[in-house]
C-alpha cells in the first residue's frame, strides 16, 4: 500500500487543484491531503480564504481521487504529518520546487508542474474587476 500526501489551501476550488490531486493520486494507492487552516492562511497572507476550512475540507474529501483529508495547522509540522500518515511520497506544485527536499530522507519528494494560467489569486482579481 503506497501512500501519497500533499498540502494546500484549495480555496475557490479550480481546475489546477483538480489536476494536481488526480496526478498525485495516480502515483500511489491512497491520497492524503492536508488542507491549510484558516488561521494558517491568515498568518501567511494577512487575509482569510473565501471558503472556510470546513468548506474546503468537505470539498476535497468529496473527490473520488482523495482517500483522506486533515487540517494542516502549522507549516512547521510537515514532517510530523508525513510520518503520522505514513506517506511514501510527498507531492507539491513546482511553485515550491526545492523547498521540501529536506524530507527526501523520510519519503520521496515530487514537484509537479502547475496548470498554466489559473490560480485562486487570479480568480479573485478577475472577479473584482
Ligand atoms: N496548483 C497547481 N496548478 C495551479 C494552481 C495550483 O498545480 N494552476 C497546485 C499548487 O501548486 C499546490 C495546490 O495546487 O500544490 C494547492 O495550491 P493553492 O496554493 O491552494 O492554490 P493557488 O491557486 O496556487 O492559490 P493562490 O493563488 O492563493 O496561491
Amino acid at each position: 500500500m503506497k501512500n501519497v500526501i500533499t498540502f494546500g489551501t484549495f480555496d475557490l476550488f479550480h481546475y489546477g487543484h483538480l489536476k494536481i490531486l488526480q496526478r498525485a493520486a495516480s502515483l500511489g494507492d491512497r491520497l492524503i491531503v492536508g488542507v491549510s487552516s484558516d488561521s494558517l492562511n491568515f498568518s501567511k497572507k494577512s487575509r482569510y480564504p473565501i471558503y472556510s476550512e470546513k468548506e474546503r475540507l468537505d470539498i476535497i474529501a468529496s473527490l473520488k481521487c482523495v482517500s483522506k483529508v486533515f487540517l494542516e495547522e502549522s507549516l512547521e509540522l510537515k514532517k510530523d504529518y508525513i510520518l503520522k500518515y505514513k506517506a511514501d511520497i510527498l507531492v507539491m506544485g513546482n511553485d515550491w520546487k526545492g523547498k521540501f527536499d529536506c524530507f527526501n530522507n523520510i519519503c520521496k519528494v515530487i514537484y509537479f508542474q502547475r496548470t498554466p494560467s489559473i490560480s485562486t489569486t487570479e480568480i479573485i482579481e478577475r472577479i473584482r474587476i
